[in-house]
């Protein structure tokens, strides 16, 4: 059976160009790049190198990105710094976060540390009156985490607005950029942002890679101790040819960007005129033809029988999509994102998600199952 791979917001396939570029960091050249000799130093070069390319294309420093196994570790390692290392006593974020970003939130509210969610907007976008009111609340110094785009419903949050308010208030300011780095041009250094994260997987890279943004401005301590690795950050041996395709995914992401932006902006707006065309009550979550991800359509599909278990149905005709984030696909709770939004309660949603090798006739392929299991 040939399948419809449409939850490119879970992950991505790997680019064989990128498993190319990998591929010497596997086989031949696999020394240890702490080591001195010449294994060594080529392996070392590597992640130099690698380092040097994504701190260009994100507008920073070499010295302010750091290697790390992901998207996850990113944020909590972000977090953490800030409450051990830089004193914060108060945490602002919202309810329709990333779990990375969630639990990690709550584990140090019973640790003692305010927490406070801000407003969500019926449009699924962050209340920003509601970010001043909070912020202009005690304790300081204050942490706010709010992702840049929703990995869900797409709404993409104005990250220099809330970077000035961020500043205007002396708060520090973790972005979650996991969904648009390697989607978006971004530019760290032009943005009020203290920390900032991305995942290879999410851009055709490897899994089990991603990097963690840290401005000059703030200084923290060591993540894992160690053996001194990552300029004593993160201390391991690195994931050398993860590192090696981290980097080359992005530049691949970022050498194509405006044509397969087009592409995967035209195929969302494609997939929601069909669905609205040919089948009944669809409405689509989030602010998705406004401030929205090009790579994501959350869509509801009023409940019935059917529809309670479509994502099963769909898979059992191949087509890969998912209910919420990775983690939760499936699962019966549903998604606490969808549960911000109003009217979520006899609703089923789907999350259709692109990559820039889906085409149109994958989309009819999976409108027509849908009128065929919906019929
Ligand atoms: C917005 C967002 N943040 C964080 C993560 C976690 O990234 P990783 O799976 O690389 O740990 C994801 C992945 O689903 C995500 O979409």
């Amino acid at each position: 059976m040939q399948r419809i791979y449409f939850d490119n917001a879970a992950t991505t396939a790997l680019d064989p160009q990128v498993l190319e570029a990998m591929l010497p960091f596997l086989t031949e050249k696999f020394g240890n790049p702490s080591s001195i000799y010449s294994y060594g130093r080529e392996s070392k070069m590597g992640i130099e190198a690698a380092r040097k390319s994504v701190a260009k294309i994100l507008g920073t420093k070499p010295a302010n990105i750091f290697f790390t196994s992901g998207g996850t570790e990113s944020t909590n390692t972000a977090m953490s710094a800030a409450v051990r290392d830089l004193g914060v006593k108060h945490i602002i974020t919202s309810p329709i976060e990333h779990h990375a970003t969630l639990h990690t939130a709550e584990y140090y509210e019973k640790q003692g540390i305010k927490l406070s969610l801000v407003d969500i907007l019926p449009s699924g976008h962050v209340d920003l009156e509601s970010l001043k009111t909070l912020l202009s609340e005690g304790p300081q110094p204050v942490l706010v985490s709010l992702m840049h785009a929703n990995n869900e419903i797409g709404n993409l949050l104005p990250i220099q607005e809330v970077g000035e308010i961020c500043k205007a208030h002396n708060a520090y300011f973790h972005c979650d950029t996991v969904q648009t780095v390697g989607h978006y041009p971004l530019n760290f250094s032009e943005l009020n942002v203290h920390f900032a994260n991305g995942a290879g997987h999410k851009f055709h890279g490897p899994k089990g890679v991603g990097i963690l943004y840290v401005s000059d401005e703030v200084q923290i301590k060591p993540m894992i101790n160690g053996g001194g690795q990552e300029r004593n950050m993160r201390a391991g041996t690195e994931n050398l040819y993860g590192i090696v395709g981290f980097a080359k995914a992005l530049e691949m992401a970022t050498e194509t960007y405006e044509q397969d932006s087009t592409h995967m902006r035209s195929l969302k707006q494609y997939m929601a005129d069909q669905l609205t065309a040919l089948i009944p009550g669809v409405t689509f979550n989030g602010d998705w033809q406004g401030e929205s991800l090009y790579t994501v359509l959350n869509v509801s599909f009023p409940r019935t029988d059917k529809t309670e278990m479509l994502l099963m149905s769909l898979d059992m005709a191949g087509i890969c999509v998912s209910g919420g984030s990775a983690c939760s696909s499936g699962a019966s709770i549903g998604s606490h994102v969808i549960r911000c939004l109003p009217n979520n309660n006899e609703v089923v949603p789907v999350r259709f998600s692109f990559c820039k090798h889906n085409t149109t006739n994958e989309i009819d392929s999976v409108i027509n199952t849908l009128k065929n299991i919906l019929g």
